[in-house]
């Protein structure tokens, strides 16, 4: 198995978080992919779906997943969108990849404390839980899962480290 970790999961499970936890504890590089991206059109997440709209982030999306399974010893928090597209799910296929987990109400709440800084989350509440409905079945398939609800992200760490450390 490729010495990579993957987490996947719906906006404010705490995929940065913990995959800097993560990184910590492997003594691996933390990565995210909204901010590869960012770096590369040289704008925020949010400007990118304002100007250029939804099917060109994905784009960008899906180039800088390409590019970012070229590193090893990487913790990648990828962003709640990332299963959508097919190719994307292929090349997660054969990585060590864990989604994490929360009660809608749970998200609603981190999202709305968060200060609304998501495109997706302008969208109103109603189009946010559609979204969320949507794709559970996505993020269902994943076969390693890590429910986030009432635990501390450095459990969810913990618990994932464990859980890589088994496997390898
Ligand atoms: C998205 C989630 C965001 C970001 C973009 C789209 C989504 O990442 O990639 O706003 O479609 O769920 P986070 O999950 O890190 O918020």
């Amino acid at each position: 198995m490729e010495p990579n970790l993957i987490l996947t999961g719906f906006m404010a499970t705490g995929k940065t978080t913990v995959a800097k936890l993560i990184a910590a504890k492997l003594g691996w590089e933390a990565i995210d992919l909204d901010e590869l991206i960012e770096s590369e059109a040289g704008c925020p997440v949010s400007e990118i779906f304002e100007k250029f709209g939804e099917k060109h982030f994905r784009e960008l999306e899906s180039r800088a997943l390409v590019s970012a399974l070229t590193r090893i010893n990487m913790v990648l928090a990828t962003g709640g969108g990332v299963l959508v597209r097919e190719e994307n799910r292929k090349l997660l296929e054969r990585i060590f990849v864990v989604n994490l987990s929360a009660p809608w109400e749970e998200i609603l709440k981190r999202i709305s404390r968060d200060g609304d800084t998501r495109p997706l989350a302008g969208e109103g509440e109603e189009r946010l839980k559609e979204i969320f409905l949507n794709r559970k079945v996505l993020y269902d398939s994943i076969a390693r899962q890590v429910d986030t609800a009432g635990i501390a992200p450095e459990e969810v760490a913990d618990r994932i480290v464990l859980m890589y450390e088994e496997e390898k």
